[in-house]
Order: structure tokens, then C-alpha cells, then sequence
């Protein structure tokens, strides 16, 4: 693995998967990937319990799928030498293509420890990033919002960048809103317009219209997260292979798919569980088939509902497709400090 890795994917059109604590694991990775998407991020992973803790190569959270590519993996924490420590075993355990540092989580669980509290003392986050950077043979990035309270984003930016950022991501919102109001894009294009890395913005993109719009604000790239969710064709339609909306039986056809991948990388009963937020999603034109969609318990559940759902007839097979290559793993409990119910 070299430097460059942002570079020579900036190369090609189309959209990057966020990183999304509860959402952005290896089966929608995998789903997000196959469409098409730039990079995906996995979700964020304390550096001090990847150092400190008991974790291996086979952490859920860190694992590659097999065969896995183009895959960011997003630390957080606030101690350089964690943090360099973290990013040697983001890239020896897990085959990460780059390290990104979170400067965005604004849970107040892990203030003080890393997440927006860096907004509030850049210079240890520019201290991070440069131990980071010193510390493996790949890009480092960050990924930041406007700021903690108040909008200081370009010169955060300016500081990263000097520090050895690769590239950096923008969340247009404040970490005091949290996810309140919409994404400032014109706040975004400053923070691209001023320094002299890439920068990928983030923030309220769920359309290809949308997408469209904020790729024309100046960024290197437009970063997908909730809008992805259910929709894996967002990817597709950004780097212009897909020029159409999906219909019920291919929304049927991915959402049995992705539950299958989540039952064989998480175990049956977990997977499932996790489906519970994501299959509703599928069909979020559809309000009236969440209850059935909820409350399926095994594989077999989802393809009955599915098939009933949308009349589309779904084989024993189907949505196995290279699924099998998703060994079970054992379930460990995410150590992300999000609250997942939230979105
Ligand atoms: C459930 C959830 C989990 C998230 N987890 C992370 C995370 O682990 N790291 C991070 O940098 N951002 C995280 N974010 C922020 C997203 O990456 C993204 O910047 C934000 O949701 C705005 O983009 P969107 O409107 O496309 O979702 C999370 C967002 C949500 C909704």
C-alpha cells in the first residue's frame, strides 16, 4: 500500500459511502461498493480500544470482507501515540487503503476523548494527524464539521492540511447541531476553496438531484451517508452507470441480498436484528410494509415478506450471490459511541 491512494480514486467519477456508526459495516460496504462508490468508511473505531483493549485482526467493526477494497478506516481518540499505534494496526489487521481521524462525533460520551471536542483544540488534532501520518505508509485524512459551536472549518482545514491531511471531509453543520437544520454547502465550498488538499463534502445528500448540485460546489466529492441507507443505487446513478430510479423488485432483490450478507457475517439472529433499521428502508416509499419488514427474525422471514411485499418472486438462492464469501464471524458489540436510534 502506497501514498496516493485518495488521488487515483478522485480520478473517476461518482459518490463516497460515509462512515455511519450501526450502518457502514462490511455487508453495506460490500453493497455500496459493487455500486460503484468511490470509497466506503467504516465506522469509527476507538484507537485506545484497538491499542489498549483486547481486540484483534478479527474486530467486526476493523475486519475486511474478503476480497474488500478501497476501504478508509475511521479512528478516533486523542493521543498521538494511540492514534499512531491505531492507524499501524488500521493498516497491518485490517488492509485499511487510508486512515481518516473523526473530528465529527458529537456524542458528549466521548467528549474529551477525541470526536468534535477536536474542533475545540486543533492543534492536538494537527499533532494526531501528523503522528498518524508518520506512523503508516498510506494517506491520512480527517473528517471534521464547520466547527464546535461556531464556524472556524477553514482554518481547521488549513492546519490539517499543513499537518499532513491527504484530504479532508467537511459535515456542514456545527457539532452543537448535531443533525438539526440542514448542511451549510456554502460553508463547505469555502473550506474547498481555501486549502490545498481535496475536500469531500458531506451533509443531507439522499438524491441524485441533490447530488448532483453539491458536486458542482467545488469539492473533489460528494460523501453519501443516511441517503444511502436503503438505497445503494445512489452510487450507481453518481458515476453515471445507472440512469434510472430502481423499482419495487429490484429494491426486493438488494434488501434480501443485504440480509443475507448481514446474516452470514453477524450470525442469523443478530444480522436480522440489525435489518430491523435498515429493511424498512428499502421501501421507504412504502410506510404501510414497515410493520411486516420489522419483524423478521431469520433469512427465510425476509424472503417470504419480500416476495409477498412487491410480488417479485425470490428463488431459495436468491440473494445468496457471493454472499457465502461472508464467513460468520462472531457478533462484538460496536465501540462506537453513536446513538444509533437517533437517525
Ligand atoms: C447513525 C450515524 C452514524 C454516524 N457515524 C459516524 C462516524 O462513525 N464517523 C463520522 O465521521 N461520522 C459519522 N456520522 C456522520 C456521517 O458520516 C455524515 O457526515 C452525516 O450523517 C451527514 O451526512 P448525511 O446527511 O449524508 O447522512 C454518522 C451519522 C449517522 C446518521
Amino acid at each position: 500500500m502506497t501514498p496516493g491512494f485518495y488521488a487515483r480514486r478522485l480520478a473517476r467519477p461518482g459518490a463516497v459511502l460515509a462512515p455511519m456508526a450501526g450502518y457502514s459495516d462490511a455487508p453495506m460496504r460490500r453493497l455500496s461498493a459493487e455500486q460503484g462508490a468511490l470509497w466506503t468508511v467504516s465506522e469509527m473505531i476507538s484507537a485506545r480500544g484497538l491499542v489498549l483493549g483486547n481486540e484483534g485482526p478479527d474486530l467486526t467493526i476493523g475486519r475486511p470482507y474478503p476480497g474488500e477494497q478501497d476501504r478508509v478506516v475511521q479512528l478516533y481518540g486523542a493521543e498521538p501515540d494511540i492514534l499512531a499505534e491505531g492507524a499501524r494496526r488500521a493498516v497491518s489487521w485490517f488492509g485499511a487503503s487510508a486512515v481518516d481521524l473523526n473530528m465529527g462525533c458529537p456524542v458528549p460520551k466521548i467528549k474529551g476523548k477525541g470526536g468534535a471536542c477536536l474542533l475545540l483544540t486543533p492543534e492536538v488534532a494537527y499533532a494526531l494527524v501528523s503522528a498518524m501520518r508518520a506512523a503508516v505508509p498510506v494517506d491520512v485524512s480527517a473528517k471534521i464539521r464547520l466547527g464546535y459551536d461556531r464556524v472556524r472549518a477553514v482554518e481547521i482545514a488549513q492546519g490539517l492540511a499543513a499537518a499532513g491531511a491527504s484530504l479532508i471531509t467537511v459535515h456542514g453543520r456545527t457539532s452543537a447541531q448535531r443533525y438539526t437544520g440542514t448542511a451549510d454547502w456554502d460553508a463547505v465550498a469555502q473550506v474547498a476553496a481555501a486549502v490545498p488538499v481535496p475536500v469531500v463534502g458531506s451533509g443531507d445528500v439522499t438524491d441524485l438531484a441533490t447530488l448532483r448540485l453539491r458536486q458542482r460546489s467545488g469539492v473533489a466529492a460528494v460523501m453519501v451517508g443516511r441517503g444511502a441507507v436503503g438505497n445503494p443505487w445512489l452510487f450507481a446513478q453518481a458515476n453515471g452507470t445507472l440512469d434510472r430510479e430502481p423499482g419495487d423488485a429490484d429494491r426486493a432483490r438488494a434488501a434480501l441480498r443485504h440480509t443475507v450478507l448481514n446474516a452470514a457475517w453477524y450470525g442469523e439472529r443478530r444480522g436480522l436484528l440489525q435489518m430491523r433499521k435498515v429493511l424498512p428502508r428499502y421501501f421507504a416509499h412504502r410506510p404501510e410494509w414497515r410493520e411486516a419488514l420489522v419483524g423478521c427474525s431469520t433469512v427465510q422471514d425476509a424472503r417470504e415478506a419480500l416476495t409477498r411485499l412487491t410480488g417479485t418472486p425470490l428463488a431459495e438462492d436468491a440473494g445468496a450471490g457471493p454472499a457465502g464469501e461472508l464467513a460468520g464471524a462472531p457478533f462484538m458489540p460496536s465501540t462506537s459511541g453513536y446513538d444509533e436510534s437517533r437517525p
